[in-house]
């Protein structure tokens, strides 16, 4: 049996299907899977309140679909390859069948310790096989999993466990990153300082590096596994039952717990990853996202492992110990399908082609892209020598809110054009609107993206907030989810997805509020204020750029900049330091008091020649001073 849309003619046909008989359509999709009762109702829905439920009544559990499901078939098949940071060690590789017992034993210490359906278990942990399981482990006994990626600090830790009131962490002792040894528990600990919800802390041994363990609270994997059994009976979960949360940032200050439920999710996304990646039974994937990322969630865990494929979980980084590691990696496992980010390709594609050219890159198939527009030299570039100038490109565009991807080409069946996410999956109906919300029909335009019709893997709510949801995505536009993105569709219907409307910068693929790191700047207290944009960086796809205002007390420059860097690393982590700091002595600001951001974003670009008028400013002259203090 295959899912798989075969042509572009049938690509087509599916979607009028999706959009005609969007019920029957996405129920055609969901059949395939162990459900413990079947759905009452496919879908209902309004973009008001907003309220979304797909499948309300079924009963499943995503595990028994990731994992026991496969076991009859494909029980020895690699379930996942883990390949560490180190380039000489072995990889490691979990059957169906290992994986299987690897999560139900985690799900039992868990379940041993008191975790029950429902509770928050916040997951902090570097690229090891026991992530994997740790997620994996909450979904089998119905608790939420909220990863926080490795790069965040005790801070940000610390605000991501309060605002979901977690009761249980799992960590690790440390983490390897190229060369360096890093602290991981440390973290946590100091992270816990500032929580009051969390009863235990699960560690797992890995890179042998001290740490305290606090008495009653803390306890080690490796001892908890000894009592705990490898059969698990999964919780039976309603559809509509979350099954994660995932903070990421917004316009505002505090990042948002974006809410995923079970029985949507796991359609949405194994539809997506089999159909955009034209997945095939004996193909390798390999998805190099952390994580600690929605792409880690949807494309590195469950869609692979629902549709019963081999995924490759990678630890380490692209540039160690030789820029050549993706290519050498590839080689190592022969992988078929490969989906990074442009990030990295813009990295890789300043050093040397040997580093590409001495690898056996021939078992190839399939290379995607993920998280932010892809240029057009970029595109080219993995193209012409990754993919040997014939490998299908496919640029996805999707979100965290999303669940999975939205816009993308299906992989050998779509025309494809460099820079474009050409057109939507079956189920996605996207438009394009203007400044008042009205939707533009024709083509070869720009307008802001949004969705006007639901589909299985988006989100419910954001967690403990219905109303910030509302207002964040259904408010803007009324009846339409919003996705903060501003695209453009050429004549053939093609989407382009151009970036942010809003306060949102993309540094590498990694989302971030101007406000959040403002806040951080602002706690130094030598600050008096702080404006934060982000510019054209040729690596990151953006950089972040902080205008700073200091109090007159202010001590020596340079030590100043260090220490807003540290706030900066300090409240929200080293992924988040701005690539500038310039002291300035005022803002560019309007009568009303708003911030000129525009203004800032042109000095920022190096772009002054077009400032626009700035006689109506409250201060025109600040402006002359921030390009001549320009960084
Ligand atoms: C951007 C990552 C252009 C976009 C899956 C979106 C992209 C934000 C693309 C979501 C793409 C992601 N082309 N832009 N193919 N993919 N983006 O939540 O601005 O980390 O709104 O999800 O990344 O980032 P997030």
């Amino acid at each position: 049996m295959t899912n798989r849309i075969q042509s572009f003619e049938e690509y087509q046909k599916e979607y009028e299907k999706s959009i005609n008989e969007p019920e029957a359509f996405w129920a055609s999709k969901a059949k395939q899977f162990t459900w413990r009762k079947e759905w009452d109702k496919v879908l209902e829905w309004n973009f008001d309140e907003p309220k979304v439920e797909w499948f309300k009544g079924g009963k499943l559990n995503i595990t028994e679909n990731c994992l026991d499901r496969h076991l009859a078939e494909r029980g020895d098949k690699p379930a996942i390859i883990w390949e560490p940071n180190d380039a000489e060690a072995d990889a490691r590789t979990y059957s169906y069948k290992e994986l299987h017992s690897e999560v139900c034993t985690m799900a039992n210490v868990l379940r041993n310790q008191g975790v029950k359906k429902g509770d928050r278990v916040c997951i902090y942990m570097p690229m090891i096989p026991e992530l994997a399981f740790a997620v994996l482990a909450c979904a089998r006994i119905g608790a939420i999993h909220s990863v926080v990626f490795g790069g965040f600090s005790a801070n940000a830790i610390a605000d991501r466990i309060n605002d979901a009131a977690c009761s249980f962490v799992i960590t690790s002792d440390g983490m390897y990153r190229g060369d360096k040894h890093l602290a991981v528990k440390e973290t946590v600990d100091e992270a816990l300082k500032k929580c009051n919800t969390v009863d235990k802390v699960l560690v797992v041994k890995y890179t042998d590096r001290k740490v305290d363990m606090v008495a009653a609270r803390d306890f080690w994997y490796h001892d908890a596994v000894a009592s705990a059994s490898q059969d698990c009976q999964p919780e039976v979960m309603d559809a509509e039952d979350i099954l994660f949360i995932l903070y990421t940032s917004g316009s505002t200050g505090k990042p948002k717990g974006v809410v995923h439920t079970t029985g949507g999710y796991m359609v949405y996304s194994e539809y997506t990853f089999r159909n955009v990646f034209q997945y095939e039974e004996e193909d390798i994937y390999w998805c190099t996202a952390d994580i600690g990322w929605i792409t880690g969630h949807s494309y590195i865990i469950y869609g692979p492992l629902l549709a019963g494929a081999t995924t490759i979980m990678f630890e380490g980084v692209p540039t160690w110990p030789d820029p050549g590691r993706f290519w050498q990696i590839v080689e190592r496992h022969k992988v078929n399908i490969f989906y990074t980010a442009p990030t990295a390709i813009r990295a890789l594609m300043t050093r040397k082609l040997d580093f590409v050219t001495k690898h056996d890159l021939s078992s190839l198939k399939v290379l995607g892209s993920v998280g932010e527009p892809i240029n057009e030299e970029a595109w080219n570039w993995y193209r012409n020598n990754i993919g040997k100038n014939e490998l299908p490109i496919v640029d996805t565009w999707w979100q965290t809110e999303t669940g999975g991807i939205m816009i993308s080409p299906l992989a050998n069946h779509s025309p494809m054009k460099p820079g474009f996410a050409t057109y939507p999956l079956p189920g996605v109906q996207p438009v394009l609107l203007d400044g008042d919300g009205n939707e533009i029909e024709e083509n070869g335009v720009e307008g802001y993206l949004a969705v006007k019709f639901p589909w299985p893997g988006m989100l419910r709510t954001t967690y403990g907030d219905h109303e910030r949801c509302r207002r964040t995505y259904f408010e803007t536009y009324k009846g339409y989810y919003f996705t903060g993105d501003g695209a453009r569709r050429d004549p053939q219907g093609l989407y382009r997805v151009i970036g942010r409307v809003d306060d949102v910068i993309n540094v590498s693929g990694h989302r971030f509020g101007t406000a959040e790191i403002e806040n951080a700047i602002d706690e130094h207290p030598h600050v008096v204020e702080a404006a934060v944009v982000g510019f054209p960086h040729d690596i990151k796809g953006q950089g972040i750029y902080a205008y700073v205002i200091c109090s007159e007390d202010c001590m020596d420059e340079a030590q100043l900049i260090k220490e807003i860097d540290q706030e900066v690393v300090k409240h929200i982590g080293k992924v988040a330091r701005p690539d500038k700091i310039q002291i300035v002595d005022d803002l560019p600001k309007t009568r009303s008091g708003k911030i000129m951001r525009r203004i800032l974003r042109k000095v920022a670009e190096g772009d002054t020649s077009n400032l626009g008028d700035i006689t109506t400013l409250l201060n025109p002259e600040a402006v002359q001073e921030i390009i001549d203090g320009r960084k």
